[in-house]
């Protein structure tokens, strides 16, 4: 089954091009070796409330499958990953961001600091990933195993 991924990175200084975006192209890859047939638009956006429900709107307009947001989670002053993700999705999916955090916390107590939040806007899954390459990749390992059987749900 040929999966719609959006790949968002949420970060200002990586909008600027101040900063390369590291975790973007290593969800790309990750995503590319546990579903190989799927396809993945990928997007830089700042971290701005408005700018990031702009997008996911979009997104779940153009009926993609899943969207990965990855930034914007923790407590910075900047961080609305989160906020925008709520104002956006129908239904919450706190199951998900649970397993992300539970499993993380295996490995760094920094894992509690993820506001992450998960849920679904028509078709479309919605998952809050962190900033950092090995929370993004880590995060999307922990859930990989439910991913197909959700989108069956959904469509
Ligand atoms: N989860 C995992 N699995 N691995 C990590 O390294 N980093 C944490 C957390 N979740 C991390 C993780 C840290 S240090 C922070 S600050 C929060 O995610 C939020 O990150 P963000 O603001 O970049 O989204």
């Amino acid at each position: 089954m040929l999966i719609k991924f959006a790949v968002i990175t949420v970060s200002d200084t990586c909008y600027q091009k101040e900063k390369e975006d590291k975790s973007g192209p290593a969800l790309e890859k990750s995503i590319l070796t546990l579903f190989p047939e799927s396809t993945i638009f990928k997007k830089i956006v700042p971290d701005e409330v408005d700018v990031i429900e702009a997008e996911l709107l979009e997104l779940c307009s153009k009926q993609y499958n899943i969207v990965l947001t990855t930034g914007g989670t923790g407590f910075a002053k900047r961080d609305v990953t989160p906020e925008a993700t709520k104002r956006v999705i129908e239904k919450e999916a706190p199951g998900i961001s649970i397993a992300m955090v539970t499993r993380s916390l295996q490995s760094t107590d920094m894992a509690m600091l993820s506001r992450a939040v998960c849920g679904y806007r028509g078709q479309t899954l919605i998952i809050n990933l962190p900033g950092s390459v090995r929370g993004a990749i880590e995060c999307l390992s922990f859930i990989k195993g439910s991913l197909i059987h959700v989108v069956h749900l959904l469509i």
